[in-house]
């Protein structure tokens, strides 16, 4: 029975995909997770791309790896009881490449750029791409805000550690002229220390009024960037404690400090999920709004397949620690390959499924500590063949930009398997 797969498959040579240059590859990243049950094998051998200012969808059933992907990037998983025995997560650095000095070579993906590995950073180094090159925004914003200050003083933080020099010279002290007590104690209070200074300062009337100067510059940013934000009132909203503020205009909040330093990359984990469809939307068109404004680019983390469409240029499903499919957006949404990325189409709740059964995926996931060999989908899987559960597939690439980990799409080329006829509402 042909499932239209193939008639697509014939046309991808047609498919353009001109992509911008790397900023972030991981490369075969295994994440193990020892318990006195064994070892949560929670990622294996998961390699994808991020490019320059593309939005880029991690997509999958809960406790598939998305949320541990993502925190990799910053070293955010606990290590122990997590390690890593093998993989690398290489980010486009701010130094010319060793090997090239610049002039371009494999080594660097024609960037002249250094590639460094995130996990291998030390921390200090961790500290110069954490929040300033890579930022990220939590599911929770009320968890990760802290109730006891401000939003002004919260987003001041972000504002001073990531434009402390620019702040200095707007107030006529020039970066570097710290050679006096007086430059020296100004610049600490244009710091995240700042209110240990403040007691100092408010002691020395000298100083004072170069310190309302800081106080100004600081705030003027801080409304400024909740106002690009799209928050009404900023400064009303600066004045004001996490709770007094809904969750739609928290997780703005988040997002405010987040964009601060312009960072390179953007990781939002589950950003809307604790949000109501209304705000939900709006956040989404907030993100990518911002996006284009500040030449981020953005992964982008969700369970639910439907949220992806307006906004990701690529996904990638993930399922059971293991990567199932990569595509651009339009390919996916025309043309999905693996078993598992149809059972996810056919979870979406369209007008005809609200109110009554969805079609889902029948069983649950694998125990980690004992997945199978070959596809770790191959208990739920109603395509399985014979060695499905011996043989891992591997990511075989099916059309341009299009790649799949499924024994019904061979490596060596040759004609898929039969694939049944599928139903997938999204068209
Ligand atoms: N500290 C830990 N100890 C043991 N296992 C862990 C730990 N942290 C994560 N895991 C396991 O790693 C796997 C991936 O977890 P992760 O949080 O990344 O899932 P997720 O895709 O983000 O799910 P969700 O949609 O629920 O957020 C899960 O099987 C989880 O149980
Ligand atoms: S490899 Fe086999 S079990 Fe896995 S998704 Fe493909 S057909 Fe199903
Ligand atoms: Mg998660
Ligand atoms: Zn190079």
């Amino acid at each position: 029975m042909d499932s239209g797969h193939n008639a697509k498959m014939s046309d991808s040579s047609s498919v353009e995909s001109p992509r911008k240059p790397l900023l972030a590859r991981v490369e075969d990243l295994n994440l193990h997770f020892d318990t006195k049950y064994g070892a949560v094998q929670a990622l294996d051998g998961i390699s994808f791309d991020v490019f320059e200012q593309e939005t880029v969808a991690l997509v999958g059933e809960t406790g598939c790896g998305k949320s541990v992907t993502a925190r990799s990037f910053l070293q955010l998983v606990e290590t122990p009881p997590g390690r890593y025995p093998a993989g690398e997560i290489r980010f486009k650095s701010e130094r010319e490449c060793d090997s090239c000095g610049g002039a371009g070579c494999a080594e660097c993906y024609d960037s002249g750029r250094a590639f460094d590995d995130l996990l291998a950073m030390s921390s200090g180094e961790m500290q110069g791409i954490r929040g300033d090159r890579i930022a990220m925004v939590f599911q929770d914003p009320q968890q990760a805000l802290n109730p006891s200050l401000t939003v002004e003083n919260q987003v001041a933080e972000s504002v001073l550690v990531n434009h402390h020099e620019e702040i200095l010279e707007e107030a006529g002290i020039a970066p570097g002229k710290v050679d006096d007590l007086t430059s020296r104690l100004l610049d600490a209070y244009a710091s995240p220390s700042r209110k240990w200074y403040n007691r100092v300062i408010a002691e020395a009337p000298l100083l004072r009024s170069k310190k309302k100067r800081i106080d100004a510059l600081v705030h003027e940013r801080v409304v400024d960037i909740l106002r690009r934000t799209q928050i009404a009132n900023p400064e009303e909203v600066s004045r004001k404690y996490p709770h007094e503020l809904s969750g739609g205009m928290q997780q703005r909040v988040m997002i405010s400090m987040a964009l601060v330093a312009e960072p390179d990359l953007l990781i939002a984990d589950e950003p809307t999920t604790a949000l109501d469809v209304t705000i939900q939307s709006r956040i989404i068109e907030l993100m990518s709004d911002l996006q284009e404004e500040f030449n981020t680019s953005f992964l982008y983390i969700t369970h639910d397949l439907s949220l992806v469409e307006d906004i990701a240029d690529r996904v990638i499903v993930m399922y059971a620690g293991a990567i199932a499919e990569v595509s651009e957006v339009e390919q996916l949404y025309d043309n999905p390959l693996h078993p598992y990325t149809w059972g996810l189409f056919n979870s979406i709740p369209t007008a005809d499924t609200v109110g009554g059964r969805l079609q889902g995926i029948d069983g649950s996931i694998p125990d980690l500590t004992n997945p199978p060999e070959g596809c770790r989908f191959c208990t739920r899987c109603p395509e399985v063949l014979d060695h499905c559960p011996d043989v891992d597939p591997g990511l075989v690439e099916v059309e341009e930009g299009h790649q799949v980990a499924c024994h019904l799409y061979p490596a060596d080329g040759s004609e898929p398997s039969k694939v049944a006829a599928i139903e997938t509402d999204n068209d």
